[in-house]
């Protein structure tokens, strides 16, 4: 029987109530998902909008081993330091040179290492460089240390996710995709061997509006006044997968995907 490691991905943490479950949740998640290492989204954390320091300490306090951004990682300046550390804490690689921080980080987990590689799309986002064609030269720098590699691809269009999943397809163990902040229901195995799934969903508060007040979101809609936005304060729910990967050649073998509602 092969030897196998088990991912714990969760998706975007949304403003104080998915800090909230994350912060409180995740080590009974680890254990109850028999997870071996875990990668999560703290893309909206701050109320919704980018990540700090502070935050970011404490969701990797918990056991997060990864923490993955998208679009909002430049909100507040103070995460930049830490962007450029060694810490794992990544921003998508396909920003123009001088962007802040690192879009990938190879980490190590029962003497078994693990590429991440955070990436974001382009279409209804802004247009920064290839997801793809960084995706391929990053695959060949990680492939020298590591067949099991994961990619967060932080995008709004599914075509773009799809697109990106099979043109990966044997070439990294998973494609997850984040920003949407609603769960999809389409985890599979793709031919040859890279588990896959649209959005992880969010981890957020449910009765909401991709995690915003639900009352303040229409009535921006209906009169289109930039109402600011609000956090919505009602219970959360923990978004993600568990995926199961096969040490020695770097494919997924099983994807499990879930949504629960936090004890907080
Ligand atoms: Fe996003």
């Amino acid at each position: 029987m092969s030897e196998t490691i088990n991912a714990l991905i969760l998706g975007d943490v949304y403003g104080q109530p998915g800090f909230r479950a994350v912060y409180i949740g995740l080590k009974n998640l680890v254990k109850e998902k028999k997870a071996d290492f875990v990668i999560v989204n703290g893309e909206n954390a701050v109320d919704g909008f980018g990540i700090n320091p502070q935050i970011a300490g404490q969701i990797f306090s918990v056991g997060t081993d990864v923490i993955t951004t998208g679009n909002h990682v430049w909100q507040h300046k103070e995460i930049y330091p830490l962007l450029e550390s060694d810490e794992p804490i990544l921003r998508p690689a396909n920003y123009p040179a001088g962007a802040p921080g690192k879009g990938y980080a190879v980490i190590e987990k029962r003497g078994v290492r693990i590429g991440v590689i955070n990436l974001q799309g382009r279409l209804s986002m802004a247009p920064i460089d290839c997801p793809f064609q960084v995706s391929m030269n990053l695959i060949k720098k990680l492939k020298s240390k590591t067949d099991i590699i994961i990619v967060d691809f932080h995008a709004e269009s599914s075509e773009e996710k799809e697109a990106l999943a099979l043109y990966l397809d044997g070439r990294v163990s998973l494609v997850v995709g984040t920003h949407t902040h609603v769960q999809t229901a389409d985890e599979r195995i793709l031919d040859k061997g890279t588990g896959y799934l649209t959005d992880l969903g969010m981890c957020g508060p449910g009765l909401s509006v991709i995690g915003s007040n639900a009352d303040i979101s229409v009535r921006r809609f209906l009169t289109q006044l930039p109402l600011k936005i609000e956090v919505a304060d009602t219970p959360a729910v923990i978004s993600g997968i568990v995926a199961t990967i096969d040490i020695k050649n770097g494919k997924t073998v099983k994807i499990e995907r879930f949504q629960k509602e936090s004890i907080v």
